[in-house]
């Protein structure tokens, strides 16, 4: 039988598809309906309250709060524009009541000082064109920091008025010369979708993927 991954604030399922290659049965839980989820089992509701009650049964559960309360999005010109909950520290201690090992994700930013920084991850280091660094804090179990590979230009786009060539997509937002679907499906491997938001939301299975072979070959992890 497969170990099973808990995804919370499973979105369309970035990090879940990385789980999946690594060899877990993943369930899904986010607030939103989500009819193009890839993992093995959807359950709408909150992921807090859902942890609380359920996330004894995982062998590790993955956590991204939104980070919309964190991000630059929220910062500079657009502080104070829109109100989200912060909900790192209420999913932090559900996932601690439940004694499995988890996996807290999220960018760079404001939200990293809420976090333990254990590793961050790059796209690069999995020959992604996306840079998209995010941080993962784990609990109850330990992984390497991979070397950061240099990155091999700019990302591409426009910014204040100036167009940058590069190798890297800029996989956020509807500005223009952000490159097509299909540069954003390739870049950060994710075929099952084709809405911009969605991806957008997503972190690079290859992420979770590496996360969920170095978690299964600690020897405790499925006997656990
Ligand atoms: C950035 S996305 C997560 C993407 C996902 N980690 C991935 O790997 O693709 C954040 C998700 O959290 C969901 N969400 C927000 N508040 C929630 C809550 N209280 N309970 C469950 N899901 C929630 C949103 O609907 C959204 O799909």
């Amino acid at each position: 039988m497969k170990p099973r991954l808990l995804a919370a604030y499973c979105g369309v399922g970035g990090c879940t598809r990385g789980y999946q290659l690594a060899g877990f049965h993943v369930a899904g839980v986010d607030i939103a309906d989500q009819p193009r989820y890839c993992g093995d089992t959807f359950i709408r509701g909150d992921a807090i309250d859902y942890i609380k009650a359920h996330g004894h049964k995982y062998h590790l559960i993955h956590a991204g709060p939104p980070c919309q309360h964190d991000c630059t999005l929220t910062a500079g010109t657009n502080a104070g524009k829109f109100t989200y909950p912060d909900l790192m520290a209420d999913t932090r201690a559900a996932l601690e009541s439940t004694g499995r090992p988890y996996v807290i994700e999220n960018p760079p930013g404001r939200a990293a000082k809420k976090m333990r920084v254990d590793l961050t991850l790059c796209g690069e280091q999995f020959d992604l064109a996306v840079i998209r660094h995010r941080n993962f804090e784990l609990g109850g179990w330990a992984a390497p920091q991979p070397a950061h590979r240099k990155h091999r230009g700019r990302v591409a786009g426009m910014r204040h008025g100036q167009w940058y060539e590069g190798p890297y997509f800029a996989v956020y937002g509807d500005g223009g010369g952000k490159g097509s679907v299909a540069d954003w499906q390739r870049a950060m491997g994710i075929d099952w979708t084709d809405i911009r938001k969605e991806i957008a939301e997503a972190i690079p299975p290859a992420y979770s993927q590496w996360l969920g072979e170095q978690f299964l070959a600690r020897p405790e992890a499925v006997a656990a």
